[in-house]
């Protein structure tokens, strides 16, 4: 069947925080579609492809009638006519047609959401599920490793604590569908807990319980208590991932703990970070410096990188530049990928390619504004990579997801869904 681009509209939909967002529509013949939304940060990396607003007094600036008429104006006249199935043609025509080094002119919102819609739309056109379309070259298909919230902080949380996220990986979970039912037990029982303690204040912007804590400490001495109230144990069954998101909280080497009520250098805060691994089955950290701060990562990497995590949001923001120079520093072992940081699928594509020559790990990531798009299921099961980041275990725009990895597993066919060993993650080895 052709797949040849007819046309291109864009619509203004509304994402998880109640802002507005772009959604693209991909029109192929005899009635073929592909759609995606594009979602938002609000701990965003200065590197990232430009979320572009309107401004003004309307929905506190987060208008973005300007990116949805880019979709219909310039980017649909720029598109007619392409095969939908060029996925790297189509998406060096945007970033051309952008003209800017950050996709500032048309906004990386309106970029990302159309780039996403011509993979959907071309894998509809050949029948496939888009991990299948992604994954055409692969015979041998996983469930990436959940990595879910169970407390927010940070920018997602009126600041109540620094670090931004708290999560679990179900390290010792035998299947997909086993890690999101531990999730299920641990998230319940860190919701009891925290009700029992008078801590609890709702949810923050991803679905994980918004902590009256006294401490960022306290935080994760609730979450090993959820853990073994639930019945796991830490570490074995469950274990700790946190993102420090630093770059939230200091610059040019110097750190404000609010929560803790102390101010500290790089050294200071590589301290306490690598204090609380030994203290508390940590087995991943995200941003733990600003990402001006890259010495310190690199400290960071070679005080602990042989057998945790240390995963680069902020500072690499999915760009297979900045992967190759922060890997030449070996600042980090991981690269998180979220797409609307690169602004295209075939640049997000390159920067976890790149991570991979590199030999690093690799994260596919949500933001903190979502909505029920959940492309990224697909990119993570069609690019084989091993681990997922979505946010928590509640909230619909973060349900979707989990839930389409059931789906997938289904067609799978293994079991409640096959995950990568555990001897392949650095906490593994
Ligand atoms: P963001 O948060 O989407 O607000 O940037 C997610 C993250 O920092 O990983
Ligand atoms: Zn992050």
């Amino acid at each position: 069947m052709s797949s040849e681009i007819i046309a291109v509209k864009g619509r203004r939909v509304w994402d998880s925080r109640g802002r507005p967002t772009v959604e693209a529509e991909v029109q192929l013949p005899e009635g073929v579609i592909g759609r995606a939304i594009a979602p938002a940060g609000a701990s965003t990396g200065s590197a990232e492809a430009f979320d572009k607003r309107d401004g003004g007094s309307a929905f506190g600036g987060f208008g973005v009638n300007e990116a949805v008429g880019a979709v219909n104006g310039e980017i649909n006249g720029a598109l007619r006519g392409l095969d939908a199935a060029d996925q790297a043609g189509v998406d060096e025509t945007l970033i051309q047609l952008d003209g800017t080094a950050n996709k500032s002119r048309l906004g990386g919102n309106a970029l990302v959401a159309t780039s996403m819609a011509i993979a959907h739309a071309a894998a509809n056109s050949e029948n496939l599920p888009l991990w299948r379309y992604l994954g055409k070259d692969s015979d041998e298909f996983f469930l990436p490793m959940p990595e879910i919230q169970i407390f927010g902080g940070g920018a997602h949380a009126g600041r109540r604590v620094d670090v931004q996220d708290f999560m679990i990986i179900a390290v010792g979970a035998k299947s997909y569908e086993q890690a999101l039912e531990w999730t299920a037990e641990v998230y319940r029982a860190a919701g009891e807990l925290m009700k029992k303690a008078g801590h609890m204040q709702g949810v923050a912007d991803e679905g994980g319980y918004w902590p009256a804590f006294e401490s960022n400490e306290q935080a994760l001495d609730f979450l090993v208590r959820a853990i073994e109230d639930a019945g796991f144990t830490p570490g074995d069954d469950v274990a700790i991932s946190l993102d420090i998101a630093a770059t939230d909280f200091g610059s040019g080497g110097r750190y404000r703990l609010a929560a803790d009520e102390k101010d500290v250098d790089s050294d200071g805060l590589c301290e306490m970070l690598l204090g609380w691994i030994e203290r508390y089955p940590i087995i991943s950290i995200e941003d733990p410096v600003g990402e001006d701060d890259p010495d310190a990562m690199a400290k960071f990497t070679a005080a602990v990188g042989d057998k945790v995590e240390i995963v680069a949001d902020d500072f690499i923001c999915t760009a297979a530049d900045r992967i190759k120079s922060a890997a030449s520093m070996n600042a980090c072992n991981t690269a998180l990928i979220k797409p609307n940081q690169a602004g295209t699928l075939t640049e997000s594509k390159a920067a976890l390619d790149a991570a991979r020559d590199v030999g690093w790990e690799s994260i596919v990531s949500a933001r903190s504004g979502e909505t029920e798009d959940v492309t990224i299921v697909h990119l993570a099961v069609g690019w084989c990579v091993k681990q997922l980041k979505v946010g928590s275990f509640a909230r619909s725009e973060r349900m979707a997801k989990w839930n389409e990895g059931l789906r997938i597993s289904e067609v799978l066919g293994g079991d409640g869904g096959k995950l990568p060993a555990r001897a392949t993650f650095p906490w593994g080895r």
